[in-house]
């Protein structure tokens, strides 16, 4: 038998009546001719209760935190009430009790406000998995798959599965190599997604396909990044991207309101890739609160300030930040902290310049004519403070959209419960890449150009626009799809302009191009990283919250200790040799 109850159904209506409870002890309280134990379970905290004549009483003695009970009793009206505790009005008077385990003194406080170390967290996951808190958290994480499972089923979506051990699949980041031991010297890759299985799956008649997908990355890790992370992957054929776009809204507005019981409002508005990067420097904008970035060249055009003159003079940008005296007032120190942040973008600086009653103050006020006020007082009033970056463009945009997210939490201008779902669309094709000296794609290569774009893939690259679209949210990422390209000569003039010769587009995408040639429907789709989703959800800001079994920063398993080394009969079984060189 499991229990007759869930701990956090015992009511007063029930009093009277015998229950069985199971569950582990949070907390005892030993007032002598008293016992109390606070019983935990996966539903929440019931109290059991040992009076002076209770036989068992004597055996509560050796009972400690974490130990595994059975507790069989009479529901009963407490004397003193817990309003806090849902069950806080009776407790069990318990008529027989069985310890099913003991436990050792638990590393950590099993508490939600738990004072230990992440480190700590992740080593004993199994103890902090028994924290309320994370068991929410991961509750969340399942209903969000069960309600993108029902909503997508019900669309008549079929959920098939791809493989774990296959080839590069280009999204961006390192592979994940599996070594093969059947083929000496030759690897498997894990997926970063299963975009061309996807896609494989539509030239295979398939018409909408979804899985909730493993992915892995080798890349830099970040509150928001795990080497191991899971897709809600979608593709569709036989549709443009307003098709995917409005089933992705039907999606989202489905999980919203069977997870958090929230209406949104659709379809979600549409902001280009390049007014993003122009109003708001980055191609995630939080869209909670205003602030746009204000293209300052031309106020400046014939500058005095040497810095702004020499940057202006050698092809930079001058573009700022209006702090309104409505959002709150910035003081030197401030600006000086603010331009910390900053630098780590790249930026030299903060410039700023503040207007008052009687006129302009700050750092580069003294070099102001007299135009280059009348410019300023166009936009500015009393009390505002305009920040300003001179740089290049890339620098300036990369720097004050940090700044001003930075800003929108420090002046408090962002509501946290505000969702401002919206689209980042028409994306270009390609970004030039300055170390390496060449074109990479922006989304993946697989990204369809626009019809009108699409002879320029030869000719001028850096102005091809595609048919990609992002879904962000509260300045996160929250998923990415596109058009594909089903034409193989569209495909094959992108694998060029991406210079790839043609041996390395024989031997890494041979098998795609040859499968665009039996016919492939017009596709698209899309893939959510389900824990961004269920981190907005769950409003946390770590990733490693919705994971039952995460990941360090550093990519290793502090339970399992993964990574870790093997045998040499392991390593020469695969042909492998280790070598000390990093
Ligand atoms: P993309 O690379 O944009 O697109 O990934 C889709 C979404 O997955 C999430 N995500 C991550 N989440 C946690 N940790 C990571 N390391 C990580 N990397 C990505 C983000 C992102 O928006 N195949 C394409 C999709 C498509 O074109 O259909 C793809 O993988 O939320
Ligand atoms: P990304 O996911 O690469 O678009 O970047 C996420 C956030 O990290 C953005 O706000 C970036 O500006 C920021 N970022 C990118 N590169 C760096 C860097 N080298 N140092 C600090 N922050 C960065």
């Amino acid at each position: 038998m499991r229990h007759t109850h869930e701990n956090n159904t015992l009511s007063a209506s029930m009093i009277g009546e015998t229950v069985t409870l199971k569950g582990f002890v949070q907390k005892k309280r030993d007032l002598g001719n008293l016992v109390f134990i606070d019983l935990r379970d996966f539903s929440g905290v019931a109290q059991l209760a040992f009076y002076s004549d209770n036989p068992f009483k004597n055996i509560t003695t050796n009972i400690k935190s974490e130990f595994v009970l059975e507790a069989t009793g009479t529901v009963v009206e407490r004397s003193s009430k817990n309003p806090e505790l849902p069950t806080g009005d009776v407790e069990v008077d318990v008529t027989d009790l069985k310890v099913l385990a003991t436990a050792k003194q638990p590393p950590m406080l099993i508490k939600d406000d738990t004072d230990a170390l992440e480190d700590t967290r992740l080593k004993y996951r199994y103890l902090d998995l028994r924290r309320p808190v994370l068991r929410d958290m991961i509750k969340m994480r399942h209903e969000t798959i069960k309600a993108t499972r029902d909503y997508l089923n019900a669309q008549a979506f079929l959920d098939i599965d791809t493989p774990i051990l296959t080839k590069s699949t280009p999204e961006g980041a390192r592979d994940y190599i599996v070594p093969s031991r059947i083929q000496k010297g030759s690897f498997y890759a894990l997926p970063q997604s299963p975009q061309l299985f996807k896609q494989l799956l539509m030239i295979g008649g398939f018409e909408k396909y979804y899985q909730i997908a493993k992915c892995f990355r080798d890349e830099d890790l970040r509150s928001d990044r795990q080497p191991e992370f899971t897709q809600i992957d979608i593709e569709m054929a036989f549709v443009e991207e307003k098709d995917v776009q409005t089933m992705s809204e039907g999606l989202i507005k489905h999980i919203m309101k069977e997870t958090r019981g929230i209406d949104i409002k659709t379809p979600f508005p549409r902001l280009s890739y390049d007014d993003a990067l122009r109003l708001y420097g980055t191609d995630k904008p939080d869209m909670r609160f205003g602030m746009p970035i204000r293209n300052l060249s031309d106020v400046f055009a014939s500058t005095d300030f040497k810095v702004f003159k020499s940057v202006l003079e050698n092809g930079g940008s001058l573009q700022g930040l209006l702090v309104e005296a409505t959002h709150g007032a910035l003081s030197r120190k401030d600006i000086d902290k603010l331009t910390d942040t900053v630098k780590p973008y790249g930026a030299k600086g903060l410039a700023f310049v503040k207007k008052s009653a009687d006129g302009f103050s700050g750092s580069v006020a003294k070099f102001l004519s007299d135009s280059e006020k009348d410019a300023l007082t166009a936009f500015m009033s009393e009390g505002d403070v305009l920040l300003i970056v001179a740089d290049t463009l890339k620098v300036c945009r990369a720097s004050l959209g940090h700044l001003r997210n930075v800003l929108g939490d420090k002046l408090g201008l962002i509501d946290p419960d505000q969702f401002d779902f919206h689209w980042v669309v028409h994306w270009p094709m390609f970004e030039y890449n300055e170390d390496e000296k060449r074109y990479q794609a922006l989304h993946h290569p697989f990204t369809r150009p626009i019809d009108e774009d699409k002879d320029k893939l030869e000719s001028e690259p850096e102005n091809v626009y595609t048919y990609g679209y992002d879904l962000v949210a509260q300045g996160q990422e929250l998923g990415g799809g596109s058009m594909r390209n089903h034409n193989v000569n569209v495909q094959t003039k992108v694998f060029d302009a991406l210079g790839l010769d043609k041996k390395t587009q024989e031997s890494r995408f041979g098998f795609l191009s040859e499968a665009l040639e039996y016919g492939a429907p017009p596709h698209g789709g899309i893939a959510f990283g389900l824990e961004r989703l269920v981190m907005m959800l769950a409003k946390t800001k770590n990733i490693r919250d919705v994971i039952a079994f995460p990941k360090t920063a550093s990519a290793t398993c502090l339970l399992t200790d993964a990574p870790s080394e093997i045998g040499d009969t392991q390593l020469s079984d695969l042909g492998i040799r280790v070598t000390d060189e990093s």
